[in-house]
């Protein structure tokens, strides 16, 4: 696992953006072969998505060949919702740049059959050739997409109940009223996220301090379902200092004393 420590979050959102617009560029993506990008929510990577823009708008790079999935997406709220997830994107990212529509991959959290539109899910991930990038933040308790605690490690697309913990988090997104935040979401599973060819976690924060030590720091554990990145290939957190509140120093230490070259 490689670990970025940025001093805040401006710079964590540019290095990830820099990061992924230079994966894009160097892949050459065309319509035969496009890029796949999993694309999550919340507000980490708002300013990813924000730089992403800017490159776009400044004319160094283009999301034509890029194919997306996204991550997860409540059930029963209505598409056009505005906290739903399907307008988080299009709000904050899809309608700022240049991508096909047909392009853009949203479970639907409506479907009349959610089991099967899980399935289907996996199936077109796999028909496009799998995930080259997977982005992605980390919940408070260390969930990543909505594989919450006690998600099997080798989990797949499926229906999720959300946690005590996660429904008081998302609440600020629904006037604080808890009973208005959805308590089942769609979720690609852990599984579906090892399969990537690279995964970027972004993570900023004190309040994300304790999920980062167990993700990066502390034992693989479905209690805390980012913690399996650890045994992926080419997977990248980064994260801003505040994040890094509850690492070992010894830990804290040696990434950084890695990307500066020290080591
Ligand atoms: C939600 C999303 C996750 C996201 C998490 C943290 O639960 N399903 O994908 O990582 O929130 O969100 P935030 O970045 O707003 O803290």
């Amino acid at each position: 696992m490689r670990v970025i420590i940025e001093p805040d979050y401006e710079a964590l959102s540019k290095w990830a953006a820099n990061y992924v617009a230079n994966r894009i560029l160097a892949a050459k993506p065309t319509p035969e072969k496009p890029f796949v990008l999993g694309c999550p929510t919340g507000s980490s990577p708002l300013g990813l998505y924000r730089n992403l823009i800017d490159m776009y708008t400044a004319g160094k790079l283009s999301f034509q060949n890029v194919v997306t999935f996204n991550m997860d997406e409540y059930v029963n709220l209505p598409e056009d919702h505005p906290e739903s997830y399907h307008s988080f994107m299009w709000n904050n990212f899809f309608s700022h740049i240049d991508i096909k529509p047909e392009n853009v991959h949203i479970l639907n959290g409506n479907a009349h059959d959610l089991i099967a539109e899980c399935n289907h899910y996996e199936e077109m991930i796999a028909e496009a050739g799998g995930v080259d990038l997977f982005m992605g933040g980390i919940g408070p308790d260390g969930h990543l997409a909505f594989n919450e605690p006690g998600s099997s490690l080798s989990s797949r697309t499926r229906i999720k109940t959300l946690t005590t913990d996660t429904i008081h988090a998302n609440s600020r997104f629904f006037n604080g009223d808890l009973s208005l935040v959805p308590k089942q979401a769609l979720t690609v599973g852990i599984g579906t996220v090892m399969d990537a060819k690279e995964v970027l976690l972004v993570c900023s924060g004190h309040n994300k301090a304790r999920a980062l030590k167990h993700c990066i720091d502390g034992d693989i554990s479905h209690k805390w379902t980012s913690s399996m990145l650890q045994m992926h290939p080419h997977a990248i957190v980064v994260c801003d200092e505040a994040a890094c509140d509850e690492l070992t120093v010894g830990t804290y230490k040696y990434y950084l004393d890695k990307e500066r070259g020290n080591l």
